[in-house]
């Protein structure tokens, strides 16, 4: 694919997503060669400043980030790419200024242009109108791309206001939803481990796994997001989006090529194979929590009602999980379990599968007596590996049994990090849209969650709790259908409690 130059036109420059992910991918993409002379990186903000105030400000952000590895020759470059331009969100004038600026044949900005919306999502239309109003999405001269980050809509119904106001501005070929977790490497190596492997796909399949858990885990509470997170809560800014991302390339069936639009087209078909969760089964599917006070790392910390902007009688989830099930000939049978929580443990993301028990007739009248199951886990984030465990006899003359792991790391102590937002930076100017959502893939999502959220939405009295510092409240273990079922926390070989 082609690297072309352009303008990156950031709206919430000066915000969280800029300072910690946006500008550091950015600059490591400077760092790899990888954008092309001419690009340009320009800033929208509301506040007063100038160029060099808003140099020394991304320097800032870099050092907070890198410390004494930011390269000063790569930041030179950088900075020559880096531009601010002083609007209000709000303010047609902003646009109209931005216009003049960027169609300004001697300033030299190129004509493909992409727009990346890191701002809240009540902004996203009127961005996008605003946009079109003074031409710059008009492919007369150039692309014209619009990055736009979640939560699209708030449920279903605004899902679809949203996309309907959209798309008289813009064409489905010029919109990137992101959702940064299909960026990340492990999850981009679920497809590789699966298709690039003919060993377990005989396996992957109902006949022969008991069940699937994915899990995201934050030690991290709200931090200063409570504005925005207790409108939404877990299942919204976790669940609906990332988690069944992840499931979907884990459930999906071959596609017939890495193209986008196959890819999209398989997603889409686990999403509407999801067995659809009635009103009335909502507490059997899915279950949530909000922390209290715990301990974190040897730090007291505060509940979720105690943080900044919390209505004191909030019953907002920082913790869900749900169980699904999806009727297709493949996985039909096989409960796949999905939970998230701020304030758990441990921060740590993995997809653990279980495989169904062997029987066991053969070791009878040996010390064999209950064997752990196979369970292949992926690592995502910190690890990032892929671990299978096995059952191997001990050393010795009993027939004695204990559980092996088989591990491989995806990567190597000393190879650098690739941030999510890096690799899909650079998706958008490369015009490749496969790890972006399609609009369907997002009403399917919202379509399985809906009936939850409305349920939740009427049950205002009570929240169950848990600890900070603690892997989630115990009772969500009741989503699972099996006995010998359990939330598997650790990448270490575990055993049923
Ligand atoms: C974001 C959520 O989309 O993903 C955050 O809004 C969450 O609440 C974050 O913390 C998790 O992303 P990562 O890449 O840190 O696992």
């Amino acid at each position: 694919m082609t690297i072309e130059s352009c303008t990156y036109v950031i709206f919430g420059a000066t915000g969280n997503l800029a300072r910690l992910k946006l500008m550091p991918g950015f600059y490591h993409l400077e760092m790899e060669n990888k954008l092309q002379e001419g690009t340009r990186i320009v800033a929208i903000g509301r506040r007063p400043w100038d160029r060099a105030k808003w140099l020394s400000e991304v320097r800032g952000m870099l050092e907070e980030k890198f410390g004494d590895k930011l390269d000063e020759n790569v930041f030179t470059r950088f900075s020559e790419r880096l531009f601010y331009h002083r609007g209000n969100l709000d303010d047609e004038q902003c646009y109209q200024e931005l216009a003049v600026s960027l169609n300004d044949e001697a300033a030299q900005f190129p004509k493909n242009m992409a727009f990346y919306l890191a701002i809240g999502p009540d902004d996203f239309g009127n961005v996008i109108e605003s946009l079109s109003k003074v031409a710059l999405l008009s492919e007369e001269y150039g692309w014209r791309r619009v990055v736009i980050e979640k939560p699209f809509g708030y449920d279903l119904e605004s899902a679809q206001a949203l996309q309907r106001r959209i798309e008289r501005y813009l064409s489905e070929e010029q919109i990137y939803r992101i959702d940064h977790y299909l960026g990340k490497g492990m999850v981009q190596n679920v497809l590789v481990f699966r298709f690039a492997n003919i060993m377990l796909e005989p396996l992957w399949n109902r006949n022969y796994i008991d069940h699937i858990q994915i899990t995201h885990a934050e030690d991290m509470g709200i931090s200063t997001r409570g504005g925005y997170y207790d409108t939404a809560g877990a299942m919204r800014d976790m669940l609906q989006s990332h988690l069944l991302q992840l499931l979907t390339l884990v459930a999906m069936e071959p596609p017939v090529s890495m193209d986008a639009e196959a890819l999209r087209d398989e997603k889409v078909k686990v999403l509407k194979s999801i067995r659809p969760i009635p009103k009335s089964a909502v507490h059997a599917h899915a279950f949530r929590g909000q922390y209290a006070k715990g301990t974190i790392k040897g730090q007291k910390v505060n509940s979720y009602l105690e943080e900044d902007n919390i209505p004191a009688d909030s019953t907002t989830e920082t913790y869900a999980a749900m169980k699904l099930m999806i009727d297709n000939w493949r996985w039909r049978g096989v409960p796949f379990y999905l939970r998230t929580g701020k304030r758990m443990a441990a921060g740590q993301s993995s997809i653990s599968i279980c495989f169904r028990h062997p029987p066991l007739q053969f070791f009878q009248g040996t010390h064999v007596s209950c064997m752990n199951p196979n369970w292949v886990i992926l690592g995502i984030q910190p690890e990032e590996c892929i671990r299978i465990e096995m059952i191997v006899k001990d050393a010795g003359l009993e027939m004695r049994t204990h559980t092996a792991s088989l591990d491989t790391d995806f990567r190597q102590p000393n190879q650098r990090h690739v941030d999510a937002y890096e690799d899909l930076l650079l998706d958008v100017i490369q015009g490749d849209r496969s790890l972006f959502l399609r609009f369907d893939e997002v009403e399917a999502a919202w379509k399985i969650v809906d009936p939850i959220l409305q349920t939740w939405a009427t049950e205002r009295d009570y929240i169950h709790t848990y600890p900070a510092g603690s892997w989630g409240p115990p009772e969500s273990s009741r989503l699972f259908e099996k006995e010998d079922q359990f939330w598997r926390s650790s990448l270490m070989p575990e055993c049923a409690p």
